[in-house]
C-alpha cells in the first residue's frame, strides 16, 4: 500500500508551524510550498543493513526536528537509501505525528542501480534485467551506466514510487543527465532530453510525480566550451516545446559550497545576450534550487580557515558555517546535507535557528572586507 498524497502548501506550512518560533527564517516559500532551508541527502554510506538502520534514525530524527525536505535516487546504495525514506516515513505517519503532505520528498533516475547488493557478474545482470526484457535498447547506454530514455524513466519512476512507498514523488529529477554528453552528440542529447521530459509530463499528467529538474554534477558550472556543460535557458527551451508554457520543469540540483562556489561565482550561462552564474538564471526563471554536497562531502566540516570562521557569528563548528553559507546565498532553496548520525542532524539543524546571512555580511566574504 502506497501512502497517498504529496506536499501541499498546506501540509508545509503546518510543519512550519510547529518550528517557526524556535527557527525563524527557516522554511522559505518555494513552488507554493514551504521548504526547509536543510534537507537532508541520502547519497553517502555502504549499502548495508546497519548503514540502512543508521539512516532510517537519522531521517526520523530530521523529520521530527525540523526539515521536510529529503533527497535520494534509486541507485542510492542501491535503493537501500530510498527504502530507508520509506521506512522513517511511514512510522511516523503510522504513528500520526507526521502527514505526507508535510514533506517534500525528491529522487532521481537515469544511472543504472542494482537492488539491495551488488551482483557478483554487473554486465550479466544489466544484460539479463534491462537488455533482454527489453526494457533498454544497448545504444541506450552511455559510459555503461546511464539511461535516460522514456521506457526507463517511467520503470525507475515505478520503481522508486514501491521502493519510498509513496503513490507521489514531489520531485523527480533527471539524474546527471550530462553523463549522455560523453558519447552523443549535442543534437542527440537534445532528441533525448526532450523524449525524457515528455515521459515526466506524462508522470506528471498520471498524478505519479508533481514535477521535475535535473541534478547535475558539472553542467551548470563549467563554461560552454566544456564538453560536459548545458545551458540551463537551452534546457528550459526543450521543457516548453515538450511541455507548453505550463511545463513542470520546476527545480535544479547541483553542487554549491564553500569551495565550489561557481553557481553563484562563475558566468558559465548564456543569458539574454551575456553570460550570467547559473543562480541567476534559475531566479529569473522561478526555479527552485537545491545545493548538493552542502559540506564537500564531510570536508568542510574539518578546519575552515580563521578567515573564513569569523564570518558566521553565532555559529561554533565548521559544519554549521558551511551549512550557513549554502542556506543563506540567494537564490538558493535548500541546502542537502548528507547525515547518518543522530548528533550531526542536531548540530546541522541548529543552525536553522541562527538567522541567516544579511546580503552585506554574505557580500563581505567574497570581498574580504
Ligand atoms: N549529482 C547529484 O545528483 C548529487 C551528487 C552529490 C550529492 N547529491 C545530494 O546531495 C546530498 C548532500 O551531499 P553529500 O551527502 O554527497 O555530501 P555532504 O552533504 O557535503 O557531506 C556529507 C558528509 O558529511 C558528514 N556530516 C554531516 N554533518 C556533519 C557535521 N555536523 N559534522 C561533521 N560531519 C558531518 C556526513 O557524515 P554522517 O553520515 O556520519 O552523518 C557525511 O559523511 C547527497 O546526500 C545527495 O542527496 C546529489
Amino acid at each position: 500500500m502506497l501512502i497517498p498524497g504529496y506536499a501541499t502548501r498546506e501540509g508545509t506550512a503546518r510543519y512550519r508551524g510547529r518550528f517557526a518560533s524556535k527557527m525563524p527564517g527557516h522554511f522559505r516559500e518555494a513552488g507554493g510550498l514551504w521548504l526547509a532551508s536543510i534537507g537532508l541527502g541520502t547519497y553517502l554510506g555502504d549499502p548495508t543493513a546497519a548503514m540502512d538502520t543508521r539512516y532510517r534514525e537519522a531521517i526520523l530524527r530530521a523529520l521530527e526536528s525540523g526539515t521536510n525536505v529529503l533527497d535520494t535516487a534509486v541507485n542510492y546504495r542501491f535503493q537501500r537509501s530510498e527504502r530507508a525514506i520509506a521506512s522513517a516515513l511511514s512510522a511516523l505517519v503510522a504513528l500520526g505525528t507526521l502527514r505526507r503532505d508535510e514533506v517534500f520528498i525528491a529522487t532521481k533516475g537515469g544511472f543504472l542501480s542494482f537492488d539491495t547488493d551488488a551482483p557478483d557478474d554487473p554486465s550479466a545482470y544489466f544484460e539479463q534485467k534491462l537488455i533482454r526484457t527489453g526494457l533498454v535498447r544497448p545504444e541506450e547506454v552511455v559510459a555503461g551506466c546511464h539511461v535516460m530514455s522514456p521506457r526507463y524513466l517511467e520503470d525507475q519512476i515505478e520503481v522508486s514510487r514501491r521502493n519510498l512507498g509513496i503513490e507521489t514523488i514531489d520531485l523527480y529529477y533527471v539524474h546527471n543527465p550530462e553523463t549522455q554528453l560523453t558519447e552523443v552528440s549535442r543534437e542527440e542529447f537534445a532528441r533525448r532530453l526532450a523524449a525524457a521530459f515528455a515521459a515526466l509530463e506524462k508522470a506528471v499528467a498520471e498524478g505519479k510525480i508533481r514535477a521535475y529538474g535535473t541534478a547535475t554534477w558539472n553542467a551548470y558550472r563549467v563554461g560552454m566550451g566544456a564538453a560536459d556543460a548545458l545551458s540551463l535557458a537551452e534546457v528550459l527551451r526543450i521543457a516548453e516545446e515538450v511541455g507548453g508554457k505550463g511545463h513542470h520543469f520546476r527545480a535544479i540540483q547541483l553542487p554549491f559550497n564553500l569551495a565550489m562556489p561557481e553557481a553563484l561565482t562563475a558566468n558559465t550561462q548564456p543569458f539574454d545576450g551575456g553570460h550570467v552564474p547559473v543562480l541567476q538564471v534559475a531566479r529569473t526563471r522561478g526555479l527552485m534550487v537545491f545545493a548538493s554536497a552542502t559540506l564537500l562531502q564531510g570536508k568542510l566540516a574539518q578546519g575552515l580557515p580563521a578567515e573564513i570562521q569569523k564570518r558566521f557569528p553565532g555559529l561554533e563548528k565548521d559544519a554549521q558555517r558551511a551549512v550557513q553559507f549554502v542556506r543563506s546565498t540567494p537564490g538558493v532553496t535548500c541546502a542537502l546535507v548528507g547525515m547518518t548520525r543522530p548528533e550531526h542532524v542536531a548540530e546541522n539543524l541548529a543552525t536553522a535557528a541562527v538567522p541567516r546571512l544579511s546580503l552585506e555580511d554574505f557580500r563581505a566574504i567574497f570581498s574580504g572586507s
